[in-house]
Parts: C-alpha cells; structure tokens; sequence
C-alpha cells in the first residue's frame, strides 16, 4: 500500500492539470487520503458477535476471534457498507471512532493478523443481548 500512495498523487497532480474549470480540488484530495483510511470494529463487538457484518464485505476483511471479530486494515477498501449492518453498533471508520475506542485501530490490525477469516454469518452467542450495550467490555476480550 505504502508504495501505492506516492502514485497515487502523482496521478492527482497530473490529472489537475487538465482539470475544467471550477471542478473541486477538495474532493480529489479527500479521495486521496480516505486510500488510507479503514474501518474499525470496536468494543461493543465483544460477546455479541453478530457476524451481520462479514455478509456485506466485498473483500472478507472479517477475522474471527473467539467473542470478537476483527477488520484487516490491509484488505479493507473503506466501502462502508459493513457500518450500518451491525446490530451492536460497534463498527466506525478510524477517523470518527467514539471517544476511548481509539486503541482498537491497533487491536483490529493485530488481531486481523493472528485469527482465521470469516465470510459467512453464524449464530452469534445465546446471550448476545444481555451484552449489547454494556460498555467497557475490553477486559473480557478473548484472543485465543
Ligand atoms: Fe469490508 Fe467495506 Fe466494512 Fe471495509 S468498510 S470491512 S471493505 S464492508
Ligand atoms: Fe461484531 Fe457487529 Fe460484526 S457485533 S461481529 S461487528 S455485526
């Protein structure tokens, strides 16, 4: 990816040159930077595992933790389409994640590393509503 960006605004610049007039430069280097941008599945994910999600991605970005699952930054092309269909609400781009839910940018991305893929959606677990909405659930995170 790192080798990608360099090209990709080298595109840019030459593409404004022929740019009409009045056309909205803002834009294209709003395109530029959402290349690095991804989703991120945050806590409320933990024990409610609806899995609604991995139904909607176009690239199986979903890895599979035991009451968790997590998006490979490296795979996710930033659709957004997975945002909306998580019952839990637990699923923000990484530049609009809630206040305190900042550090799991980091966890998806090593989590995404170590856990299987997942692309099919499954029970979530008998008691994912009692935990809907609990915060502060990170303790109770299982990573093997
Ligand atoms: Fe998949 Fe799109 Fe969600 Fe990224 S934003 S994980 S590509 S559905
Ligand atoms: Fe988790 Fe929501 Fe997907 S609860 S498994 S991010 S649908």
């Amino acid at each position: 990816m790192s080798g990608l960006l360099p090209t990709l605004y080298k595109l840019i610049l030459v593409s404004c040159i022929f740019l009409p007039d009045g056309y909205d430069l803002d834009h294209i280097f709003d395109l530029g930077k959402s290349a690095t941008m991804t989703f991120v599945v945050t806590d409320n994910c933990i024990k409610c595992k609806y899995t609604d999600c991995v139904a909607v991605c176009p690239v199986d970005a979903f890895f599979e933790g035991p009451n968790f699952l997590a998006i490979s930054p490296t795979l996710c092309i930033d659709c957004a389409l997975c945002e909306t269909e998580c019952p839990a609400d637990a699923i923000f781009p990484d530049d609009s994640l809630p206040k305190g839910q900042e550090g799991f940018i980091e966890l998806n991305a090593e989590l995404a590393e170590i856990w299987p893929n997942i692309n099919q959606v499954k029970a979530p677990p008998s008691d994912a509503q009692e935990w809907n909405g609990v915060p502060d659930k990170l303790t109770l995170l299982e990573t093997q």
